[in-house]
C-alpha cells in the first residue's frame, strides 16, 4: 500500500501537526443574561452553569472571564413584565438596565468588547421581535423602533450591534442611522440566516420572552431552506453588515459552509441554548462526556467555516487545560 492515511494519525504530535482546524478563546463570544437588582445570580434551570446576573455580578463575571481569555460578550436583558409594552419603549429609554450596564462595563473594562441584541422581544408585551398589529408583524414600523434601540446602544458604548429580529432592510436602515450620528466604527453582526427553531426554548425560559401568541415563522427562516440563506446574505452584505451569522449552528452546518464559500465576510455561528442544554442534560446523566462533546461540536462549527462562535460554553472552554 502506497497510501496509508493512518500514518498521519499515529501519534499525538503527528495528529497535532496535521490538525486542520483549531478553536481559540479569540474566536468565542460569551452570551450572558442580565437581570434587575443586586447580588443576584439565578441559575437557569434548562441551562446548567448559566446564570441571570444582576449588573454588579455580571461585571464580576466579565472580569473573571477576561482573566481566562474571553474578551467579547453578547448581552441579553430580562425585563420585568410591568415595563413591557407593544412598542418596546423600554428598549431605548435612557438609563434602562441594559444601557446603563453597558456603560458601566465599558467604563470599568475598556478593553472588553460588547455586542448587543437588537430585537423587540425582551421588551415587547407581545413577546415578538417586531411590532404586532392585529396579529401581523409590521416590518417597516419595527425598523423605526430598532433604529432608536440601535442608536441608544451605540451611545451607551456598544461595539457590535446584533440585529436578531429578521426584519427586512434592518441592516441598511441601522447602518445609515449609525453613520449619520458619527458611529462609523460601530459594527453590525447580522443574524443573517436565523431559523424558526425549537432550539431557542431554554433561552426564552431565561428571558421569559416567548411569544404570547403565534410563532416567529413569518420572520425567522424555514428550517427546510438553504438557498434562501443566500438571499439574506446578499442583502446583508449589500446593506453593510460586517459579520454574517448563522443560527442555530449544529443543525445548520451546511448553511455555515454555504455562506463561507460565497462571502468573504467573517462568518459567525450561534451555538444556541437548546444545543447547550442537550449536551449538559446528557452529560449530567452520564450518557456522554460533556467536555469532549463540547470540543467536538465547536470544532465542527469551525470546520464548516465559522470564524466566530457565540457559545454558552465559552467560559468552560477557556477553563480547559488544552484540548
Ligand atoms: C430573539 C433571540 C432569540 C435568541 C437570541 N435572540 C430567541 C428567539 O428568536 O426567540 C436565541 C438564543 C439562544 O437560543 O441561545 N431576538
Amino acid at each position: 500500500m502506497l497510501r496509508r492515511p493512518r500514518r498521519n494519525r499515529q501519534s499525538e504530535n503527528i495528529r497535532r501537526l496535521t490538525q486542520e482546524t483549531t478553536i481559540s478563546n479569540d474566536d468565542l463570544i460569551f452570551p450572558m443574561f442580565l437581570t434587575e437588582g443586586n447580588n443576584k445570580a439565578i441559575e437557569i434551570a434548562s441551562m446548567p452553569g448559566i446564570y441571570r446576573f444582576s449588573s454588579d455580578l455580571l461585571l464580576k463575571e466579565i472580569e473573571d472571564c477576561s482573566k481566562k481569555g474571553i474578551n467579547t460578550f453578547c448581552l441579553f436583558p430580562q425585563i420585568e413584565e410591568s415595563l413591557k409594552d407593544k412598542h418596546a419603549s423600554e428598549s431605548h429609554r435612557e438609563g434602562n438596565i441594559y444601557l446603563s450596564t453597558i456603560k458601566k462595563i465599558k467604563k470599568e473594562f475598556p478593553h472588553i468588547t460588547i455586542m448587543t441584541d437588537l430585537a423587540m422581544d425582551p421588551y415587547s408585551s407581545d413577546g415578538h421581535d417586531g411590532f404586532v398589529e392585529n396579529g401581523n408583524i409590521l416590518n417597516d414600523e419595527t425598523l423605526i423602533i430598532l433604529g432608536k434601540m440601535a442608536l441608544a446602544q451605540a451611545r451607551a458604548g456598544a461595539d457590535i450591534i446584533g440585529p436578531s429580529d429578521m426584519m427586512d432592510g434592518r441592516v441598511g436602515y441601522v447602518r445609515e442611522l449609525l453613520d449619520n450620528e458619527g458611529f462609523i466604527n460601530v459594527s453590525i453582526m447580522s443574524y443573517t440566516a436565523k431559523y424558526a427553531s425549537a432550539f431557542y426554548g431554554p433561552f426564552r425560559d431565561a428571558l421569559e420572552s416567548a411569544p404570547k401568541s403565534g410563532d416567529k415563522k413569518t420572520y425567522q427562516m424555514n428550517p427546510a431552506n438553504s438557498r434562501e440563506a443566500l438571499i439574506e446574505a446578499e442583502l446583508d452584505y449589500m446593506e453593510g453588515a460586517d459579520f454574517l451569522m448563522v443560527k442555530p449552528a449544529l443543525s445548520y452546518l451546511d448553511i455555515i459552509k454555504l455562506l463561507h464559500d460565497n462571502y468573504d465576510l467573517p462568518i459567525a455561528a450561534y451555538n444556541v441554548s437548546g444545543e447547550y442544554a442537550m449536551i449538559k442534560a446528557a452529560a449530567q446523566n452520564g450518557w456522554l462526556d460533556g467536555e469532549k462533546t463540547m470540543i467536538e461540536i465547536l470544532l465542527s462549527m469551525k470546520r464548516a467555516g465559522a470564524k466566530v462562535i457565540l457559545t454558552y460554553f465559552a467560559k468552560e472552554f477557556a477553563e480547559l487545560k488544552g484540548y
